[in-house]
C-alpha cells in the first residue's frame, strides 16, 4: 500500500474544514456570550458542526482500522517518530475536545437552555466560571493548533524540501 483510501482522503480533509468552521464558531460563541448576546441558534450550529468533526474522526479511525495505511515515509528515524505521535495526538485532541464539549453543556446552564428553547437561561458573562471542562475546551483548541502546526510544517517540508510527493497520498487526484 503506497497511499490512504480515498475515503480516507475525503475524511482528512473534511475533518479540516469543519475543524476551522467549529474553531470560529467556538470563538465567536465565547464572544457573544462575554457580551452576554449568544443565541440558542449559535450554539446549535457550533455543537452541530463540532458533533461532526466526533463522527468524522471515530469514521477516519475505523477507516484506517479496515482500510491500512501506507508505511511511514523514508526519514530520519526521529522525524518518523516525531509524524507518528502527531498523528496519535491529533486523533486523541480530535476526541477529546468535542467530548468535552459535550461535558461543558451537561454540566452548565446551556443543556437546560437548550430544552427549554429557552436564550434568557444561557451562560452570560463568566458565566463557566465553574465549568472545568470549559476551561479544558479551550486549552485542547490551543494544544490542537500546536499540533497542526508542526503536522504541516511536516508536510510542507516533504513537499518543498524533500521532494518525496508525500502529499500525493492524501490527495484524490493522483498522477499515475
Ligand atoms: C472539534 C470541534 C470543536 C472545536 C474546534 C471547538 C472550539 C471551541 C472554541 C474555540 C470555543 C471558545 C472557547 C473560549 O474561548 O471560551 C468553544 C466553546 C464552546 N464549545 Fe466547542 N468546539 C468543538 C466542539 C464542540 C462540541 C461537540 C460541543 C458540544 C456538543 C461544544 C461546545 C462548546 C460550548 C458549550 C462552548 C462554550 C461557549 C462559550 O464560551 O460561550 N464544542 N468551542
Ligand atoms: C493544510 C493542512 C494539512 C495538510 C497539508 C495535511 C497533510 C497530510 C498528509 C500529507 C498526511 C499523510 C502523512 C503520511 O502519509 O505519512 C496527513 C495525515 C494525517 N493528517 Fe493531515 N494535513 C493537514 C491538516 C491536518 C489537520 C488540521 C489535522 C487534524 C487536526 C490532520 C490530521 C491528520 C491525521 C490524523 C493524519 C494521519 C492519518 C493516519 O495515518 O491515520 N491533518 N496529513
Amino acid at each position: 500500500m503506497t497511499r490512504y483510501s480515498k475515503r480516507m482522503v475525503v475524511v482528512h480533509w473534511l475533518t479540516l474544514a469543519l475543524l476551522i468552521a467549529a474553531w470560529y464558531l467556538g470563538d465567536s460563541l465565547a464572544d457573544a456570550t462575554d457580551e452576554s448576546k449568544a443565541t440558542l441558534a449559535g450554539y446549535i450550529v457550533h455543537l452541530s458542526v463540532g458533533g461532526a468533526v466526533l463522527l468524522l474522526t471515530l469514521a477516519q479511525l475505523v477507516f484506517r482500522c479496515k482500510d491500512g495505511r501506507p508505511p511511514l515515509a523514508e526519514d530520519k528515524p526521529i522525524y518518523q517518530a516525531v509524524a507518528k505521535y502527531v498523528h496519535y495526538f491529533l486523533y486523541t485532541v480530535l476526541f477529546l475536545l468535542p467530548v468535552t464539549g459535550i461535558t461543558i453543556v451537561l454540566n452548565s446552564k446551556v443543556g437546560a437552555a437548550l430544552l427549554a428553547g429557552d436564550a434568557n437561561m444561557l451562560p452570560k458573562e463568566h458565566g463557566f466560571k465553574d465549568v472545568f471542562s470549559h476551561e479544558i475546551h479551550e486549552q485542547l483548541v490551543n494544544v490542537l493548533i500546536v499540533l497542526a502546526v508542526v503536522h504541516i510544517l511536516g508536510a510542507i517540508k516533504h513537499q518543498f524540501i524533500t521532494k518525496d510527493g508525500l502529499m500525493e497520498r492524501m490527495m484524490l487526484r493522483r498522477k499515475d
